[in-house]
């Protein structure tokens, strides 16, 4: 078949018509090369698709082709140690001017067409070449081009501030502005590594037109903006492990677009990562300097319409005896019975199982859900105070039990809104005689009066109380409970 259809096609040539590169392709390079160009036997033998060496400067291939290819040559990360036979003697020029065009314009590759005055020339140039050439004698000759930075323009800001959620970075001044010239975002670029913000901007290429998806993940928070719109956000404080990544999509025209990348890091550990996919990339493209984790088994556990759900299991951001409610509605809290106190409060989604489903010691499990609330980190009653318990009502809501002498603290939760206008119950009492208890509500969050009983509470919460008096020291905010007179505390979010 092929014999025979050889001189029909030399007679196509003779007869001046153009030569179909697809078609060359297939009868002199398939074979080795692939019909995908992804390197034929399952990618044995070196790909075409996406190699830089046959992109930019048409010299580097041509030669390889004429002379071939001999011994260590590293491509797209691998490194073949074959041989390539030399084709000259078998390829005409215009063939061979079609072949290169073919190849240098397919499977995402991307370079302007190869002549046969090209091919003409470089014979000439190499005619008493008798052997293969070898990768460093071509790279002397012809150097791989620069491969393209995956954020073009790239420049990061430094803001130094202390945040435990992504501010509004606009109206902040940075303390510092840099270009990155290598185009990936990293956290180890940055002088200041604590009690920070950054934010990166540049442009990203989508190869085609269609629709790229974004994942990204941090220790602790961050955002991703593309073309103006947010396509991942990862709230909150906590690790960067794959558990808190957050995914998004977005449609994009073939070309540039203008990338936005906001990022916290409160204290402790600090990274980010973020990748992209879509059409004409193969895989996932990284965006940063550390690879995004591979996604975890997801295991979502959820209260039931009418009963909360519980969370004994270590959980991120709070000590190691905590108990987790999650209540109907995507209202969350973590309570330490270590420190005798509810620490983190939040929305949405409750706790990720997956991780500690089938042992307890594989490190802490963030909250699920988003805009996680830290109310404190201490220790919320004086010494010898000790945790009783916790007792639940019909609907799984728990009441815990303090015991600080012969006085008990009842500390009640129960939910008090749910979807778009979450809030959370607290009723305070202490039971039997004598003094009045002094108990640490917050710390670190501002607590600001608006109203008779309203007051703001941080950024995200307003905070209702009732038969509350508050006292604020050194950023510490303690409530004084009397016996037999309890206190109402409604945790809103804004
Ligand atoms: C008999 C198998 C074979 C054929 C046919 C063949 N090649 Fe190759 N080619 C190879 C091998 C093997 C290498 C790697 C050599 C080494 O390890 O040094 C290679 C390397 C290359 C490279 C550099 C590395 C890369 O992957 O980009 C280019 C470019 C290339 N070939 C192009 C072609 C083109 C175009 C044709 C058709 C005209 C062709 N080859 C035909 C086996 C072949």
């Amino acid at each position: 078949m092929m014999l025979r259809s050889l001189p029909i096609l030399l007679a196509l040539t003779s007869a001046g018509l153009a030569q179909d590169g697809g078609q060359l392709y297939t009868t002199y390079c398939s074979a080795c090369h692939g019909a995908d160009g992804k390197g034929a036997t399952g990618g044995q033998f070196p790909p075409l698709a996406e190699s830089p060496w046959v992109q930019g400067d048409p010299d580097r291939a041509i030669k390889i082709v004429l002379h071939g290819l001999n011994g260590p040559v590293e491509v797209a990360g691998r490194t073949y140690n074959l041989e390539m036979p030399p084709q000259g003697a078998a390829i005409a020029d215009d063939q061979l001017a079609a072949i290169l065009t073919y190849v240098r314009a397919s499977w995402n590759n991307a370079s302007p067409a190869v002549t046969p005055a090209m091919i003409k020339a470089a014979r000439e140039a190499t005619a008493g070449r008798d052997k293969p050439w070898t990768a460093p004698e071509i790279l002397k000759l012809h150097p791989l081009p620069a491969a393209a930075p995956p954020i073009a323009n790239l420049i990061s800001r430094i803001y130094p501030g202390e945040w435990q959620d992504l501010p509004d970075f606009s109206k902040l001044k940075p303390i510092n502005v840099e270009e990155e010239h290598d185009g990936l975002i990293s956290v180890s670029h940055a002088d200041r590594k604590e009690l920070v913000g950054l934010v990166w901007e540049g442009q990203i290429t989508a190869p085609k037109a269609g629709k790229f998806t974004f994942r990204l993940d941090a220790d602790d928070c961050a955002r991703v903006i593309v073309a103006g719109k947010k396509v991942a956000e990862v709230r909150g404080i906590g690790p960067l492990n794959g558990s808190r990544a957050k995914q998004g999509q977005i449609q994009l025209s073939a070309g540039s677009h203008p990338i936005r990348i906001e990022y916290v890091e409160f204290r402790g550990q600090e990274a980010i990562a973020l990748a992209m996919k879509g059409p004409g990339i193969p895989g996932w493209r990284n965006l940063s300097d550390s690879p995004v984790p591979a996604e975890k088994p997801s295991l979502m556990i959820r209260p039931t319409p009418d009963r909360a759900v519980i969370y004994r299991n270590f959980i991120a951001g709070t000590t190691a005896r905590a108990i987790g409610f999650g209540f109907p509605g995507g209202v969350n809290l973590a309570y330490s019975a270590d420190n005798l106190a509810p620490e983190l409060l939040w929305t949405g989604d409750f706790m990720d199982g997956g991780r500690h489903w089938v042992d307890r010691g594989q490190g802490n499990q963030p909250p699920a859900g988003e805009r996680q609330v830290k109310l404190s980190g201490a220790r919320a009653l004086a010494e010898g105070a000790r945790f009783r318990g916790y007792k639940l009502d019909p609907a799984g809501n728990p009441t815990f039990s303090v015991q600080l002498g012969e006085q008990f603290l009842l500390d009640a939760w129960k939910p008090a809104g749910s979807g778009a206008t979450p809030a959370l119950t607290r009723t305070l009492t202490v039971n039997g005689q004598g003094s009045p208890v002094e108990l640490l509500v917050c710390e670190k969050l501002a607590l600001k009066k608006t109203g008779d009983q309203d007051y703001e509470l941080g950024d995200e919460l307003r905070l209702q109380a009732e038969n509350a008096a508050f006292e604020t020291r050194d950023g510490k905010t303690y409530l004084k409970l009397s016996p037999g007179k309890p206190a109402t505390l409604t945790y809103r979010w804004k």
